[in-house]
């Protein structure tokens, strides 16, 4: 897959900026669209074989807006073997409300998808970034030996854990990252996204307003992207 360009990450950060400036435009849909996860490579469906167990490579897609980046990890335990994600309770420090987060799909229920838009200010890749067990995380003071596997942004601090439901570890952020609900289709070896659930994506009076839907079921664009530390 090819590496995310620094001009996407700079349309990406400057869109973050415009949205404060500029009152979204409110192009509502009324469902969430139903996507298929392709391989920008090779323009076929991602097999959970094309998904590097805790690779510290960010894959993204957008959905379910156009533009709107979203991680699409496969999680690991410090062996670099596959570990179930259970679904759990998530609860949004900013209200007090919980929430039930998507258990893992695929083979080994080992891979899960949330919003790659920072809940504190809407930073996004590679300023927010997947950091695999047994890695320290720059100026955090989580070391390598406490990190099982954690999603961080550089911008102001945030971290998230997308083994609990992409739950607030460290603030300055109130909300968790919304996670994706991902289908599986174990007869293809295909990946769907198909809804979102938990707090309203960042910069959003829902998740379906203030911009345009990705449409149709496939042919979306995958990136992947290296670390910002
Ligand atoms: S935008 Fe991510 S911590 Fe502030």
């Amino acid at each position: 897959m090819g590496i995310i360009s620094i001009a996407a990450v700079a349309g990406l950060s400057l869109r973050s900026l415009i949205q404060n400036i500029i009152p979204p435009q409110e192009v509502t849909s009324s469902t969430f669209p139903t996507l298929t996860l392709v391989n920008s490579k090779t323009g076929q469906p991602i097999k959970t074989s094309d998904l590097t167990v805790n690779s510290p490579e960010i894959v993204v897609f957008n959905y379910p807006l156009q533009n709107e980046p979203n991680f699409l990890l496969r999680l690991g335990n410090s062996s670099g073997q596959d570990i179930a994600i259970k679904s759990v309770t998530v609860k949004i420090p900013a209200t007090g409300q919980t929430y039930t987060s998507p258990g893992g799909v695929g083979p080994y229920k080992s891979v899960v998808a949330s919003s790659a838009i920072c809940q504190h200010l809407g930073c996004v890749p590679p300023e927010i970034h997947y950091y695999p067990p047994g890695t320290s995380i720059p100026n955090t003071g989580i070391s390598g030996s406490s990190n099982h596997g954690l999603i961080h942004c550089n911008c102001h601090g945030s971290t998230y854990d997308p083994i609990n439901g992409f739950s607030v570890v460290t603030g300055p952020t109130t909300h968790p990252l919304p996670s994706v609900v991902l289908s599986y289709d174990s007869s293809s070896d295909t990946y769907k996204a198909v809804s979102m659930v938990g707090p309203t994506i960042y910069g959003h009076s829902s998740d379906l307003s203030g911009g345009s839907a990705i449409s149709g079921t496939s042919t979306e664009v995958v990136n992947e992207g290296t670390p910002s530390t």
